[in-house]
């Protein structure tokens, strides 16, 4: 499969980018050797897209990719960084930032963390309703004009942000939510994107490992995993929602293929400006995602997975109320 660009304006990258994550929160502890060998793993694999953000880990992503990438040239990987999101010391989320003094700010530690003179493409992972996006951009636009930011991205933002967005700087990609399991984006988000020539990086195209063949209801989670909250894992919605994968698992035997591959080629079917980003924190999840990006998908195939899991189907938000309300992205859409 050849390279995907980033938009019309962003930088090319092998088309599966890696989402680091998992690495240093929300899914449960992770194991930080295999962490380092599944990044290695990835770029030795092609992989070029690193996403990251500052607030993963309060920090702990960034330190883990910097101590990673010792020993590889700075222009093997394309790094995304997110910006933005508040911690408190025992993890909680206490609020937004996307003042322009704040991006500034955000960007020296990044950059700091990383051990990098640029990033290749910044972005606030939310988009703070106190401040107007034009400001927020606009100070990623110095940045760029500095030197220290290659390309401005977008996370979780609606149409409407988009165009505002994208008329003080141009746009490369939105970063944001779309599976089989998700597909609120397709009704606006996606045609403004196309419109304007800004590419999609998706997440969620397991949806957090719901939609990878490998959950169970009987799967135990530590305190602090994001999915102990997540409507969509909770009670009745689960045996619903895994009723849907094991639609797609029969599917994707068929095609001599996993739940995951199937997930992650329908995504991939979806436009050559939609890049899944892949939470793989382990080698042999690496292994079994990138065989996906070999995964020749017949029109015939892809009616097969939707009729499975055919849209609107899913049970459940695809994050907690209170988190819903915070998403530019969800702004105006029905409940
Ligand atoms: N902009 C935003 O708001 C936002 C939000 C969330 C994530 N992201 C980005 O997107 C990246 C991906 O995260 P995600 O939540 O979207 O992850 P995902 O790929 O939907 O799910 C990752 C989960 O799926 C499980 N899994 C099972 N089989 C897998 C396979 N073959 N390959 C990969 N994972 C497999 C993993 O399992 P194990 O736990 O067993 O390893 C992990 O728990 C993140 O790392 C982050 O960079 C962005």
């Amino acid at each position: 499969m050849k390279p995907r660009s980033l938009g019309t304006t962003g930088p090319r990258v092998f088309p599966i980018g890696l989402g680091c994550m998992g690495m240093s929160d929300l899914y449960g502890p992770a194991d930080e050797g295999e962490s380092v060998a599944t990044i290695h793993a990835a770029l030795d694999a092609g992989i070029t897209l690193l996403d990251t953000g500052d607030y993963y880990g309060a920090g702990h992503n960034e330190l883990l990719l910097r101590e990673t990438l010792r020993g590889r040239t700075r222009q093997e990987v394309v790094l995304s960084v997110k910006f933005g999101a508040l911690r408190g010391p025992a993890g909680s989320w206490i609020g937004i930032d996307g003042r322009p003094a704040a991006v500034k700010n955000f960007l020296a530690y990044s950059l700091r963390r990383l051990g990098t003179d640029y990033i290749d493409v910044y972005r606030p992972g939310r988009v703070d309703p106190a401040v107007p996006i034009e400001d927020t951009v606009g100070a990623i636009a110095e940045m760029v004009k500095a030197g220290y930011v290659r390309h401005v991205g977008l996370s979780e933002a609606g149409p409407e942000t988009l165009r505002r967005a994208h008329r003080v700087h141009p746009i490369a990609d939105l970063q944001i939510e779309y599976s089989l399991l998700s597909r609120g984006i397709e009704a606006e988000i996606l045609p403004t994107c196309r419109e304007l020539g800004i590419g999609v990086t998706a997440y969620g195209v397991l949806s957090r490992g719901l939609l990878s063949g490998h959950w169970s209801k009987e799967r135990a989670l530590t305190p602090g995993d994001f999915r102990n909250f997540s409507p969509r894992f909770s009670g009745e919605n689960l045996e619903h929602n895994l009723q849907l994968v094991e639609a797609l698992r029969e599917v994707a035997g068929a095609k001599r293929a996993t739940v995951a591959q199937v997930a992650i080629g329908w995504v991939l079917s979806r436009g050559s400006d939609i890049v899944p980003l892949i939470g793989a924190r382990r080698r042999d999840r690496l292994g079994e995602a990138l065989a996906a990006v070999d995964l020749d998908l017949s029109p015939g195939d892809l009616a097969r997975i939707e009729r499975a899991v055919p849209s609107g189907a899913t049970a459940g938000d695809r994050y907690p109320t209170v988190q819903m309300a915070h998403l530019d992205s969800e702004r105006g859409r029905p409940a």
